[in-house]
């Protein structure tokens, strides 16, 4: 199994380039169902859900050829509405098929997701948002069996009692194709999601609202949707937040290119907290370091909040931070895991209930630590960067799922930094 061994304590300094949304380019992918001809996708990150994802669509039947960051996928060959559980056990995301198969040929199967290291995360709102386009859904073996009216879907108001994002994403999408209008209430707000709608927009579905808690989407009645232009992946926010936090944990200078501001806002505002400095620029922004990093007290909550998904890196940053910091996770009740890891680095870190007390501590040491999901990997990589001397970071299969030429990005400013094997 691979690992990284990481000299820690240098200061780092260059630009990386961030590459396309994980997240976005997901459901994107995931939308190509929705047409019956080829759909070019470019700025894809190249990471393993991403191949993960395109391979489910061949096993449907689509044809696709991929190649670093694009794809041409056709999905005119389709036979197959069902996904396996031999890919959903790998990746929870591939229930975003659900929408645009069931949307496009009124039938579909997907295997339950299963369990999920950062929490139990149901698919129930996602079941309950294409039940009220009219489909009837049961449980059988295992699987998600979903059926459509014999005419498609209907439009209907889906009301979402928590915002969710995978399940606005599947509204969307079943949404696309469906008959008469569809209004999403309490939709998720989130960058991926403006992408998706755009996209559909795009492809001949109206969709009014975007960037809102409140979407209206106008199906198509049953025609495939039609992308003339290739689709760019938006950059990814996350991989920007977490170049930023190497930024700060390791007091260097770092320029990121091809990012969106607006979309690292929140993050740029916490770093600010913290004592570093911007200049931001209109696609690309520099963190310069804080003379002494201070504390940072965050809430994870929904677009535009502080992301879930950047919450452990904040946390290996506030750890060599001047007081105590807290960190509450509002979204996933089991998102802590990489607490004991960090603690392995000398960090001094406490956790009650979903709260999470970093108090300061001198400085981090390098050890041996183990990835438990794929943001906790990259916090783990952020101490490591920090912390005197050699760590190693095992099952780094989680890093590999989402973040693009890691290493490659971390040698090019400068970070001590190699793959090795076991
Ligand atoms: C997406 C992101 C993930 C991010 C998360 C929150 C992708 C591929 N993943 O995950 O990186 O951390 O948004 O920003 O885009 N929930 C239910 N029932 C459901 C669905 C969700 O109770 O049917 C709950 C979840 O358990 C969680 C909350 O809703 O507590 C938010 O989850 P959701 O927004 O759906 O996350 P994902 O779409 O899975």
């Amino acid at each position: 199994m691979d690992y990284l061994e990481i000299e820690g304590g240098h200061k780092l300094n260059g630009s990386v380039t961030i590459s396309g949304a994980k997240n976005s380019a997901l459901a994107i992918i995931a939308a190509t169902i929705l047409s019956n001809k080829k759909v070019k996708l470019t700025n894809l990150p190249n990471v393993v859900d991403i191949r993960t994802m395109l391979k489910l669509l061949e096993m449907l039947g689509a044809k696709v050829e991929h190649n670093d960051t694009e794809a041409i996928i056709d999905c005119s060959t389709i036979n197959s509405t069902k996904a396996v559980y031999e890919i959903v056990a790998q990746m929870r995301a591939s229930i975003l098929v659900l929408g645009p198969l069931l949307s496009r040929f009124k039938e579909c199967s997907v295997s339950l997701p299963g369990g999920c290291a950062i929490g139990q995360r149901p698919i129930d709102l996602h079941i309950k948002a294409v039940e009220a386009l009219g489909a009837e859904v049961t449980l059988k073996e295992g699987y998600v069996v979903a059926k459509a009216p014999e005419d498609g879907l209907v439009g209907n108001k889906i009301i979402f009692d928590k915002i969710t994002v995978g399940g606005t994403e599947n509204a969307l999408m079943a949404a696309a194709m469906a008959n008469g209008v569809t209004e999403i209430v309490n939709a998720a707000k989130e960058p991926e999601i403006t992408q998706l709608a755009q996209m559909i927009n795009l492809g001949g579905a109206k969709v009014e609202g975007i960037g809102t808690g409140n979407l209206k989407i106008y199906g198509t009645g049953g025609v495939a949707l039609n992308f003339n232009e290739p689709i760019e992946t938006i950059p990814d926010r996350i991989e920007a937040g977490t170049y930023l936090c190497v930024g700060a944990a390791t007091y260097s200078t770092l320029t990121l290119d091809k990012v969106n501001v607006e979309h690292i806002q929140t993050t740029i505002n916490k770093l600010e907290e913290m004592g570093c400095e911007f200049d931001i620029d209109k696609n690309s922004v520099t963190i310069k370091p804080a003379k002494k990093l201070k504390k940072v007290n965050i809430i994870t909550s929904e677009y535009p909040g502080f992301p879930t998904d950047m919450q452990a890196q904040f946390m290996a940053v506030a750890t060599i931070a001047d007081e105590e910091s807290l960190i509450e996770e509002r979204l996933f009740e089991n998102r802590f895991m990489h607490v004991s890891e960090l603690n392995r680095l000398g960090a001094d870190i406490w956790l009650k209930g979903n709260v999470a007390a970093i108090r300061p501590v001198k400085e981090l040491n390098g050890a041996t630590v183990m990835a438990t999901d794929l943001r906790a990997s990259s916090a783990l990589v952020i101490a490591a960067l920090s912390a005197n001397g050699v760590t190693k970071v095992k099952r780094i299969y989680h890093l590999d799922r989402g973040y693009d030429k890691l290493e490659e990005k971390l040698s090019k400013i400068g970070a001590k930094i190699v793959r090795k094997k076991e």
